[in-house]
């Protein structure tokens, strides 16, 4: 099957902060004047969400959230619901990043909870994934990705829009990388458990790459089998590296 068109996302995770914007316009702005065949997607802080979705109208540049609670609305101090961020100008949210499972003690069924709250509320959830150091270590990647993948996507997924991002922990901000075949052997894992789990439907989804992507490693990251894409962190802050990133896919 032909996925041709990559998403390259950035989860700005929280930061942002003065300068945020500024580099949102001129990452929106070099992408008027020299578009791209990819697709790209900011995530900043959901406080940001309205303002950047209001820059970004217009453009190829799509805006998410970062994470959301099941629930659609209530006394719930401090969460926000993705039928908030679908109203501030949220078309993706990040579901299930090893940051808000380690953090947060997400588990797969919450994770499950929140991707149905995102399709319930239009919103394509980014469906994160990874092992730990320790996981890899001791030869369990595979086993480990396949039963996040298990928990944590419903079946109501089929047929609709979302993409899964492969984000090894050891790999996030570290500035280490798996080898390209170690990517290459986990996304293929992915790609058979989605088809084992949605049937048919399981063929269509990105499959994105996270973990210290920089304009250096992009190129061959991205050319990678089954590699649809990115979801980068620290790079995305930074419009001229997130661009270079773009310009990689
Ligand atoms: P870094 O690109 O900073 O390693 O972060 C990756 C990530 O967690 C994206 O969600």
């Amino acid at each position: 099957m032909k996925r041709s068109v990559k998403l390259i996302a950035g989860n700005w995770k929280m930061n942002g902060q003065a300068d945020g914007l500024a580099q949102a316009r001129r990452l929106i702005e070099a992408l008027v004047s020299e578009p791209t065949s990819s697709r790209v997607a900011v995530m900043p802080p959901a406080t940001l969400v309205s303002r950047l979705a209001e820059l970004a109208s217009g453009s190829v540049v799509e805006v998410g959230g970062q994470d959301c609670r099941a629930e659609a609305a209530g006394a719930f101090t401090g969460d926000i619901s993705a039928e908030l961020l679908a109203e501030a100008g949220a078309a993706l949210v990040i579901l299930g990043h090893s940051e808000r499972r380690q953090g947060h003690g997400e588990t797969d069924a919450d994770v499950s909870a929140k991707v149905e709250a995102a399709l319930r509320a239009g919103l394509e959830p980014v469906i994160c994934i990874g092992e730990t150091l320790q996981e890899r270590e001791a030869g369990r990647a595979i086993e480990v990705v396949r039963s996040q993948i298990s928990g944590s996507l419903p079946m109501s997924l089929n047929g609709r829009a979302f993409a899964v991002a492969y984000e090894p922990v050891w790999a996030i901000g570290t500035g280490l990388t798996p080898t390209l075949e170690q990517i290459a052997e986990v996304h293929a894992a992915v790609r058979a458990a989605l088809v084992e789990q949605l049937g048919e439907g399981g063929q269509a989804p990105l499959i994105l790459y996270g973990g210290s992507v920089k304009p250096s490693n992009a190129a061959e990251i991205l050319a990678v089998e089954e590699v649809g894409g990115a979801l980068v962190g620290g790079a995305s802050l930074k419009a001229d590296d997130f661009l270079a990133i773009i310009r990689a896919a």
